[in-house]
């Protein structure tokens, strides 16, 4: 059976074969059906990229319909269980699991970068106290490309593995003094004898724990939740990553950009919106009423839907274990409770049911950060902080792809056409 398409022009009969590889079909090969020599050829229309892959990829595999997520090969599940989150960026970044010697370079080399220039501290105090800290972490990714001008240098491999170094080491200091400044106290120095979840954890007073120390099993919760969050192959903020690198720009300023498509409610921003709708609904009994203004297109609910996963996100069943984990050191969240009735009402539902709607990875995550004290606005925060890895691994990926150009999709134009100029005084 040929693996091609055959198309028909009906317009003057012509007749096209176009081959299908990995289950494609090359958008390019539609501009070749043309009218005449004036005609621009056949365009693929495609909102949201809702089904056009721009790019060949080796590093996560999603398959919606069973519900699975692999980051090179490897089952979320064996990671989340086995590996931890240093290493599984390593596995994104570089395509293979550590070896011992590797895996300590690599740990070291990061742990090695925590300390931030003393000007990333002042642009942090320079925000007022009520800034949301996915701006400053934007703003931050900015100051720091213009720190190392030698990061433009993106076709150089060593260069780019300094970035990343920095960028990996920095990230978590940069959400432990954003933390800091935002509700007035001191950021313990680093002490990277904790590992680097462990440092992360001590440098941000553990939340709302207060603990020197970081607790064990709250580190192995965060350590699962930064593996979970790493990568989700061309997400829109992943997309973005790609689509700024692909004009050679530096990795701190592409991932500035790929920061703020995070920011979205509709993207990473959603786990903060889980949390004020689980709060707004306040009790069980509210659910019907609120699913009802969800039916009738008043409100979205919040950590369900996904643009790939037709089944439950198997990321969204890992987390959901995690909170009972969490809850063991922090005490029940009564908001699970509304969660799980929430989850039951809607899987019940016609409307969710025929839209294929399960929870998605926000669903639980924000469970889990309020009941470890952690503030709701550094939820997408935190989401950014462990998605760091599949942005780096993927912008450099792109780079070293000679198939990838410069990002600049086509449009359908339906604007006015030709029109002479009017001058002010006679409209
Ligand atoms: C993430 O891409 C990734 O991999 C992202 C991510 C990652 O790891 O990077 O997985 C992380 O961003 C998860 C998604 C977090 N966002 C939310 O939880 C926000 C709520 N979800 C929706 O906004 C929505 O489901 C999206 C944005 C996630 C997906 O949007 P799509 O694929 O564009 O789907 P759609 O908006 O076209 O919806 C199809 C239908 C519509 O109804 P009809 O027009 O057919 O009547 O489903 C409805 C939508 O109105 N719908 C919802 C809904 N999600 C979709 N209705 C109510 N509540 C929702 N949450």
């Amino acid at each position: 059976m040929p693996q091609s398409l055959t198309f028909t022009d009906n317009r003057n009969g012509k007749r096209y074969e176009l081959p299908i590889m990995n289950g494609a079909i090359a958008a390019k090969s539609l501009q070749r059906m043309k009218v005449d020599q004036t005609d621009p050829g056949v365009v693929s229309y495609d909102p949201g990229y809702q089904n056009t892959a721009t790019t060949i990829s080796y590093i996560t595999y999603v398959d919606g319909q069973q519900g699975i997520l692999r980051y090179r090969g490897y089952p979320i599940e064996d990671l989340v269980g086995q590996s931890n989150y240093l290493e599984v960026a390593y596995l994104l970044i570089l395509g293979e699991l550590p070896s011992q010697t590797k895996n300590e370079t690599w740990r070291n080399r990061i742990l090695a970068q925590v300390e931030l220039d003393p000007s990333i501290h002042r642009l942090i105090e320079s925000f007022p106290p009520s800034a949301h800290p996915m701006g400053m972490l934007i703003s931050a990714l900015g100051a720091l490309g213009t720190l190392h001008p030698e990061s433009k240098q993106v076709l150089d491999p060593h260069v780019r593995q300094e970035q990343m170094y920095r960028i990996l080491g920095q990230l978590p200091a940069i959400a432990a003094h954003c933390y800091g400044h935002t509700h007035g106290h001191k950021v313990p120095t680093a002490d990277t004898s904790k590992g680097y979840i462990g440092n992360f954890l001590r440098m941000m007073h553990n939340f709302g724990l207060h603990e020197e120390e970081p607790n064990p099993a709250v580190q192995d919760a965060m350590n699962a939740l930064f593996i979970l969050h790493a990568d989700h192959e061309q997400n829109c903020s992943t997309a973005v990553m790609r689509g700024i690198g692909s004009s050679h720009a530096d990795p701190y300023s592409s991932m500035a950009g790929a920061t703020a498509a995070l920011y979205g409610p509709l993207h990473g921003g959603a786990n903060e919106a889980v949390l004020a709708m689980l709060s707004a609904i306040q009790d069980t009994a509210a659910i019907p009423g609120f699913l009802d203004k969800v039916i009738k297109k008043e409100a979205l609910l919040m950590g369900f839907g996904h643009r790939v996963y037709r089944n439950t996100d198997p990321r969204a069943t890992l987390i959901k274990e995690l909170a009972y984990e969490v809850f063991k050191v922090t005490g029940d969240n009564p908001l699970i409770d509304i969660a799980i009735e929430l989850e039951r009402a809607a899987l019940n539902m016609e409307y969710f049911q025929e839209r294929r709607l399960y929870p998605n990875v926000d669903f639980y995550s924000g469970i889990i950060y309020q009941a470890l004290g952690i503030p709701a606005e550094y939820y997408t925060l935190l989401f950014a902080l462990a998605r760091s890895a599949g942005w780096l691994a993927h912008w450099s990926e792109q780079l070293d792809d000679p198939a990838q150009k410069i990002a600049r999709p086509r449009q359908i134009y339906q604007g006015a056409v030709r029109r002479d100029f009017v001058p002010l005084a006679q409209r």
